[in-house]
């Protein structure tokens, strides 16, 4: 087990059990922010665990386009409005305010303060504000087309500061650790669910491990690999979604899948993300035939309308003209490769001749607003267990999310998550009634094969009919594939030995279901969750 800090915490590494104070899955923004903020706040013992080795490697990192806050000629009610208009009435606006008014004073004082992020700038005073799809002005804080990566290493440098964090990398949790379900004690049967932490499995010594906590916080991430084509990392598989799901959290808004419009379509290639910037900044989509569609479908917003409509605009065209893709064309974006740098240099190893040359781009599953349901501080309706970051429903995003917004809501949400927990007395945890994971007796090696064959059909499954235009029809389909697929992974689960791919398609199934039920329920037609057999949605694309 590699270590990243080692925490003061009693901790005894020859046993199955380590136990802290607060235990948080995942070390993206969210999960970072609320170490930081415990650490800062409290003297409490907090582990941080991701399966990654690279503790960076996570959705945050891949964030290109920026964080966003109140810009130059901008203020508080716009952003707010904004939020709102893109969150199709679906938006919480208790968090939206609540987002609003902390996340810039956040961004101000411990990324650009105390981590000393330098966000790009037009002089020594003044930053770059840059734009993406139905903003109402620049208020974009970037870092090139990095980012996320940018943010995420100057918070990641702030660790070693702080004794009391330590971070485990190459561990994948198994499950919530949850009374009644796991508890030794028949009179915990009266107590609300409770979490005390988490199973993890060691990938290096396949051992399970009981990770015990007073408080849990979940900063998993979201699960747009469950699709075909996805901007997402590998490890946006919805693991914490599914355990929040089997311990008995609620969980709301999973339909609300945003896709992005602009993902890089080379056959050989991911489908890395072309920030929406890069149209903020004069981009433009056109057909392979050289036609600029945008203004027969937004005309008043043209390439930069809200992520939902431009996706379905690019489904729309590819569809009638079968286009295996659509083109952005840079040639009016100014000093391209100094702006964009990494996508100018992906695209060139791909043989883009950029900048003269257009990117083929297709719609890509990219984000969900929806998730485990919590409350202002992060809580979820399971007793010490916290959500925050993309794995978690804040409501910021109602129906579709504004672009800039997921890097401010970890950071915000996952702060709020730890200032709560270290205001609060530590909880106990009751380690004797807590059982060892019983390991399936003469569990065989996963089959590859099968892992694989099965990840494809889930990502088939959610791309073509629970994907960008929904109907009954489709919906049913997949749900009737889903629950069959459900039934043999986790037979599977079941009889093979634990590894982290296992663990991944067992959550990646859960996960699908989830979505596919709640996009089966909502018949309506609402920001992103487009269903065809809705009325509602006759004039739109
Ligand atoms: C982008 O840069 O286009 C993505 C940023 C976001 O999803 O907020």
């Amino acid at each position: 087990m590699q270590q990243g800090h080692q925490s003061s915490a009693s901790i005894d590494c020859k046993t199955d059990l380590l136990e802290a104070d607060v235990l948080i899955i995942g070390s993206g923004i969210a999960g970072i922010s609320a170490a930081l903020r415990l650490a800062r706040d409290s003297q409490r013992h907090i582990i941080v665990i991701t399966r990654e080795t690279d503790p960076k490697m996570s959705s945050t990192y891949y964030a290109q386009g920026g964080i966003a806050t109140v810009g130059d000629h901008d203020s508080s009610e716009n952003f707010v409005s904004d939020i709102l208009r893109v969150g199709a009435g679906a938006s919480w606006p208790l968090t939206v305010e609540i987002l609003v008014t902390e996340g810039p004073q956040l961004v101000e004082k411990i990324i650009i303060d105390e981590a000393g992020l330098r966000f790009d700038r037009i002089s020594a005073d003044q930053y770059h504000y840059t734009r993406e799809g139905a903003h109402s002005t620049a208020r974009i804080l970037h870092v090139g087309d990095q980012t996320g990566a940018a943010i995420l290493e100057a918070l990641h440098s702030l660790l070693p500061s702080y004794p009391n964090i330590r971070l485990i990398t190459g561990v994948t949790a198994v499950d919530l650790i949850t009374f009644p379900h796991h508890s030794l004690d028949p009179l915990s049967a009266y107590e609300p669910i409770t979490c005390h932490g988490a199973y993890v499995l060691d990938t290096q010594s396949n051992a399970v491990h009981r990770y015990l906590a007073g408080a849990t916080i979940l900063a998993t991430g979201g699960f747009s690999r469950l699709y075909r084509y996805t901007t997402n990392p590998s490890g946006a598989r919805g693991d914490g979604l599914a355990m929040a799901y089997r311990a008995g959290a609620h969980v709301i808004n999973t339909e609300y899948v945003q896709f992005h419009p602009t993902s890089f379509a080379v056959p050989e290639s991911e489908n890395f993300l072309i920030t929406e910037a890069v149209r903020g900044e004069g981009g433009r989509l056109l057909t392979p035939d050289g036609h600029y569609f945008m203004n027969e479908y937004a005309p008043q917003w043209g390439d930069l309308a809200p992520r939902d409509v431009v996706a379905r605009a690019i489904q729309r065209e590819m569809t009638l003209h079968d286009f295996p893709y659509v083109l952005l064309d840079i040639s009016q974006v100014e000093n391209f490769s100094d702006r964009f740098p990494a996508i100018y240099t992906r695209c060139r190893e791909y043989g883009i001749d950029l900048p003269t040359a257009p990117i083929p781009v297709v719609p890509a599953a990219h984000y969900c607003c929806g998730g485990i349901w919590t409350d202002l501080w992060g809580k979820t309706t399971i007793r010490n267990l916290y959500a925050v970051g993309e794995v978690a429903c804040s409501g910021v995003h109602g129906a579709n999310r504004l672009a800039g917004t997921s890097l401010l809501e970890g950071l915000v949400f996952g702060d709020r998550a730890g200032r709560h927990i270290a205001a609060e007395p530590a909880r106990l945890i009751p380690v004797k009634t807590i059982p060892p994971w019983e390991f399936a007796p003469n569990g065989t090696p996963a089959d590859p094969a099968l892992l694989h064959r099965d990840w494809r059909s889930i990502q088939y499954t959610m791309w073509y009919y629970v994907g960008l235009s929904r109907d009954a029809h489709r919906l049913n389909r997949a749900i009737q594939d889903l629950l069959h697929l459900r039934k043999n992974i986790v037979d599977f689960y079941q009889q093979a030995k634990l590894n982290d791919a296992l663990l991944g398609l067992r959550n990646a199934v859960q996960s699908a279901l989830i979505v596919a039920e709640s996009a089966w329920h909502n018949r309506r037609s609402i920001g992103v969750h487009f269903r065809t057999d809705s009325k509602d949605s006759a004039e739109k694309p």
